[in-house]
C-alpha cells in the first residue's frame, strides 16, 4: 500500500448527444511518501480529470482512490492544490491576504500568520506586489500566489496542475528550484502535471506518460535516477529524454488522429 493507491480508476463525462464519454478507463497507480510524482500526457487526455478526483472535488465513475488507507471522499486539508489557470484567488483579499487566509484554520496568532505568509511571498518573489488585489496581478503573478498559499500550510500532499506553465523561462527555473528545495527540506508529496519534458526530469523522482485519451489510463512510467546532476550534459538525463520525448510524441500523435483507445 502506498501513501496515494488508485485502482482500476474510470471517469465518464456525459457529452451532448454521444452518452457517456469515458476520459479515463483503469488507471492504476500507486505513489510512495515523499515522491515527486510527475504527469505528462497529450492535452485532453484527462491529466486534470485526474488531479480534480485525488483533490476530492469530483467522485470517480468507478475504481477507487485512497490515501493512506483511506477512500478520498472530499477535499481535505491533507492536501493543498494548484489548479490549471489562474482563478481560484479570493478577489477580495490581498495577494499576501490569500497567503495568510489557508493557515487561518490553524491558530496562528495575525502576526505569525503574516509572518509565515510573508516567506512565501518572498519565495515567489513578489514581495513588493504584497499588497496588490487579484484583479492588479498579472496571470504569472497570480499563479505564482496560489503557489505560496499552497506551500504555507505545509500540507502532506501537493497536487499542482501545472503550476509554472505561465511564468517566463527565467521565473520558471527559479520556481522550480524553489520547488525542489522545498520538497526535499518538507518531505512532502507531490504529484505535478506538467506538458514539459525537461521540467518533469527536473523535478521528479518518477514520471507518468498517459495514454492519449479517451478511455486513457498511464503508458509507462520512468524511475528517475540521475541524482542531482540533472542537466543535458549529464548521458542520462538526454537518454531519459529521448525515450520520454518518443512516447509523449506518438500518444500525442494519437490523440491528433483522434484514434486513442
Ligand atoms: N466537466 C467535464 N465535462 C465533460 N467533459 C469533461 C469535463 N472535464 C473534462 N472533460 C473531458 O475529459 C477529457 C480530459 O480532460 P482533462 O481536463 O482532464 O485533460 P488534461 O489532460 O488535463 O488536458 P490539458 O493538458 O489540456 O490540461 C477531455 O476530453 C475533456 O473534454
Ligand atoms: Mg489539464
Amino acid at each position: 500500500m502506498g501513501l496515494i493507491d488508485i485502482t482500476q480508476l474510470s471517469k465518464a463525462f456525459r457529452s451532448r448527444g454521444a452518452g457517456l464519454l469515458y476520459a479515463i478507463e483503469n488507471f492504476d497507480l500507486s505513489i510512495e511518501p515523499g515522491e515527486f510524482f510527475c504527469l505528462l500526457g497529450p492535452s485532453g487526455c484527462g491529466k486534470s480529470t485526474v488531479l480534480t478526483m485525488l483533490a476530492g472535488f469530483e467522485k470517480p465513475t468507478a475504481g477507487t482512490l485512497s490515501l493512506g488507507g483511506k477512500p478520498i471522499s472530499a477535499p481535505g486539508r491533507d492536501r493543498a492544490v494548484v489548479f490549471q489557470g489562474d482563478d481560484s484567488l479570493y478577489p477580495w483579499l490581498t495577494a499576501v491576504e490569500n497567503v495568510e487566509f489557508g493557515l487561518k484554520l490553524q491558530g496562528l496568532s495575525r502576526r505569525e500568520r503574516r509572518e509565515q505568509a510573508m516567506t512565501f511571498v518572498e519565495m515567489v518573489g513578489l514581495a513588493r506586489a504584497k499588497d496588490r488585489y487579484p484583479s492588479e496581478l498579472s496571470g504569472g503573478m497570480k499563479q505564482r500566489i496560489q503557489i505560496a498559499r499552497a506551500l504555507v500550510t505545509r500540507p502532506q500532499i501537493l497536487l499542482m496542475d501545472e503550476p509554472l506553465g505561465a511564468l517566463d523561462a527565467q521565473t520558471r527555473e527559479v520556481m522550480q528550484f524553489e520547488l525542489r528545495r522545498i520538497w526535499k527540506e518538507t518531505g512532502t508529496s507531490v504529484v505535478f502535471i506538467t506538458h514539459d519534458i525537461d521540467e518533469s526530469l527536473i523535478l521528479g523522482t518518477r514520471i507518468g506518460v498517459m495514454t492519449a485519451g479517451p478511455r486513457a489510463k498511464l503508458r509507462e512510467i520512468f524511475d528517475v535516477t540521475l541524482g542531482e546532476d540533472r542537466s543535458r550534459t549529464n548521458p542520462g538525463y538526454t537518454s531519459l529524454y529521448e525515450k520520454i520525448h518518443s512516447i509523449v510524441r506518438e500518444e500525442v500523435e494519437r490523440s491528433r488522429r483522434g484514434d486513442g483507445k
